[in-house]
């Protein structure tokens, strides 16, 4: 038994020891964790944030080598005071008894475990087929996470039930639910009438288009709307219809089959209506540079005169 418990603690003293290997240990998990946290993070991580990361990484690697260090001195000297204590111990020619660590202290405090040596005092009488049974303590920290459970039972009747200070659970929920509903009342519901909306030059609305269709449209249309991937948006020429009910509808339902996807499940309607208006505004301006002309002229004044003509063959 006391031959184990010494082979035991030997084994134990040279894991702790083996510096290198720990080290490298230490090294992969730390590469590991900040390597998958970036993963994680999608395609989608920016410069700053990938610099970040890797400081990060750094910071943690660093930080974990001068805690492997420290542990380590730590180690060494404690080795070298106790050396120094036993071969004073043999000179004077008294028994060496090695001192407690401090964690060995904590550990006794929080345990209070009885010790192998005197482990006789505590057996009890009984044996099952030469299994005994030992009359250990509760352990204090076990016996004081119980007190608190009791006290924190107590705290939580008065504060909760008796006193009523805090709202319990379902009163919680439901002024929850007040909140949203609210919150839902007053929020502003912008109706847009596709059909019979007019294109009006209105300078805001037209500054808001252009900013939703520089994040969201310039990749294929061109930052100014002369086009790349998707056709020219300033010239006369449309696929599918220069009116503003054409464009809005375009937007809305997008050409899934040609690459231009619907944006009703990303723009809000009067996002749509926004990015409507500033087409409206750079259409037919021919900006320098454009793509080739798509689909057929549409031009308003063309379209009145189409109007009229129709208005006129009908009359006639
Ligand atoms: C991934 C590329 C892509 C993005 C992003 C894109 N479009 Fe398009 N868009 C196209 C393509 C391709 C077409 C041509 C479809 C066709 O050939 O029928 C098109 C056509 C259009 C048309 C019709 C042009 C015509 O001649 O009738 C409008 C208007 C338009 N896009 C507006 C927008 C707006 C506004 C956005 C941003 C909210 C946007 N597009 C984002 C690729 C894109």
């Amino acid at each position: 038994m006391k031959e184990q418990t010494t082979k035991l603690s030997i084994k134990m003293k040279r894991s702790i020891l083996n510096l290198p290997a720990f080290g490298k240990r230490a090294f992969l998990m730390a590469a590991l964790l900040s390597s998958t946290s970036a993963l994680a993070q999608g395609q989608s991580i920016s410069e700053t944030e990938f610099l970040v990361y890797v400081v990060a990484g750094m910071v943690l690697i660093t930080l974990l080598a001068v805690i492997a260090t420290a542990v380590y001195v730590f180690r060494v000297v404690n080795l070298l005071t106790e050396q120094a204590a036993r071969e004073r111990a043999e000179r004077l020619g008294v028994e060496y008894v090695k001192e407690p660590s401090i964690w060995q202290r904590i550990s006794q405090k929080l345990t209070r475990a009885t010790p192998i040596e005197k482990e006789e005092a505590i057996l009890l009488d009984h044996s099952y087929d030469g299994i005994r049974e030992l009359d250990n303590h509760l352990p204090p920290w076990w016996k004081w996470l119980f007190y608190g459970t009791i006290i924190w039972g107590a705290v939580y009747l008065i504060v909760y039930h008796v006193m009523g200070l805090l709202p319990l659970s379902e009163a919680e929920y439901l002024a929850e639910v007040e909140r949203v509903q609210a919150m839902r009342a007053t929020r502003e519901v912008v109706e847009i009438d596709e059909a019979s909306l007019v294109y009006t030059p209105d300078a805001e609305i037209i500054s808001r288009g252009q900013a939703i269709f520089t994040s969201n449209c310039a990749s294929c249309h061109r930052n100014d709307g002369g086009g790349g991937i998707g056709p020219n948006l300033t010239d006369d020429y449309w696929i599918h219809g220069g009116s503003l009910q054409n464009i809005f509808a375009t937007i809305k339902n997008g050409v899934p089959d040609k690459g231009m996807i619907s944006w009703a499940p990303i723009l809000k309607p009067e996002e749509i209506r926004d990015a409507s208006f500033y087409i409206m505004s750079i259409r037919g301006s021919n900006v320098a540079g454009g793509k080739e002309p798509q689909g057929e002229l549409y031009r308003e004044e063309l379209q009145a005169v189409k109007q009229d003509s129709v208005v006129a063959q009908i009359n006639n």
